[in-house]
């Protein structure tokens, strides 16, 4: 069985590192809007019995998913054996629990919909916070890679004596780890968060890291709010300039200028969703694994 990739959604970074490494031909899609918003898909290559897969990182994914499982859907009608989906970020993982009477749980309907299209699914330290693996809203198999190795590597070259610094319990997981690999102390803050766009953060004592670069580490940045409230805390206490991380890149409206204008040394990111801020390539990694794992 061939494998084809369509490309719908990457930072150029990713697709191509796995385009290059992994065993496949490149699959030609057209997906356009008609006048009135609806969607045209059109697949150009013979998929009839062979393994197609989609590319397509799903941040802001209201307008993705319509087409995505569009393209899917005439993969499988022209006869595609086996349809996987590489979603470097995962959309919709954070709203995980009823917070509020009333809601939904839209991590449970993503992973629903997602598995009703696709043969299976791989990506990249999805926010697994009171989930503890995909499997629990995900009925299709998951494979769930993380960008510790490649922050760790991007640690070490560029950052000789550090801090790290998670912003709240849920990235505690990230940050123990990371902090092992790059043989860094570490401090997780307690975060309570009032609003979309409002939290609030408390910092342990840290004095005696005074001399250290704080490095900030979550997984997620999207309004930046807890990574700016943490740069403030930070700056009160007079230590240096913190270097910010996160994996995924969302940064909604004006958060990267607000994070650049905080008051921080540097901002990288994992090319998981396109941004200026990505340092961090963990496409290699995905084309690794997934040439060691899938079946020919
Ligand atoms: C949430 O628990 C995540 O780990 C991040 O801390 C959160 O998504 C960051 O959001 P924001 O940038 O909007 O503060």
């Amino acid at each position: 069985m061939n494998t084809l990739i369509f490309t719908l959604y990457s930072s150029s970074t990713f697709s191509q590192n796995i385009v290059k490494q992994v065993p496949c031909k490149p699959g030609s899609i057209e997906i356009r809007s008609f006048p009135d918003d609806e969607s045209y898909i059109k697949i150009n290559s013979d998929v009839k019995n062979q393994r197609v897969i989609f590319i397509a990182t799903l941040d802001r994914p209201n307008d993705k998913l319509v087409p995505l499982i569009f393209a899917a859907e005439t993969a499988r009608a022209l006869g595609a054996s086996e349809i996987g989906l590489i979603a470097p970020y995962l959309a919709y993982m954070r709203q995980d629990k009823q917070f509020e009477e009333g809601e939904g749980i839209t991590s449970k309907f993503c992973g629903k919909m997602l598995s009703n299209y696709f043969n299976w699914i791989l990506t990249i330290d999805p926010h697994l916070h009171r989930y503890h693996s995909l499997n629990e809203i995900y009925s299709i198999p998951s494979h769930v890679l993380h960008a510790t190795i490649q922050i760790s590597n991007w640690i070490m070259s560029n950052i000789p004596d550090c801090l790290i610094i998670g912003p709240d319990q849920e990235s505690a997981q990230w940050v123990t780890e990371i902090a092992k690999m790059v043989q860094a102390p570490f401090v997780i803050l307690e975060k309570r968060r009032k609003g979309d766009k409002e939290v609030e953060i408390s910092m342990p004592s840290i004095d005696k890291y005074k001399n250290l670069t704080p490095v900030v580490l979550d997984d997620i940045v999207s309004t930046a709010k807890t990574m700016i409230e943490t740069v403030k805390l930070l700056k009160n206490l007079k230590m240096k300039s913190p270097i910010c991380i996160a994996v995924h890149a969302v940064f909604a409206e004006d958060a990267y200028s607000e994070l650049m204008n905080s008051g921080v040394a540097k901002i990288a990111t994992c090319n998981t969703i396109e941004h200026p801020s990505n340092m961090i390539d963990v496409g290699e990694a995905v084309a690794r694994y997934f040439s060691a794992t899938m079946n020919n």
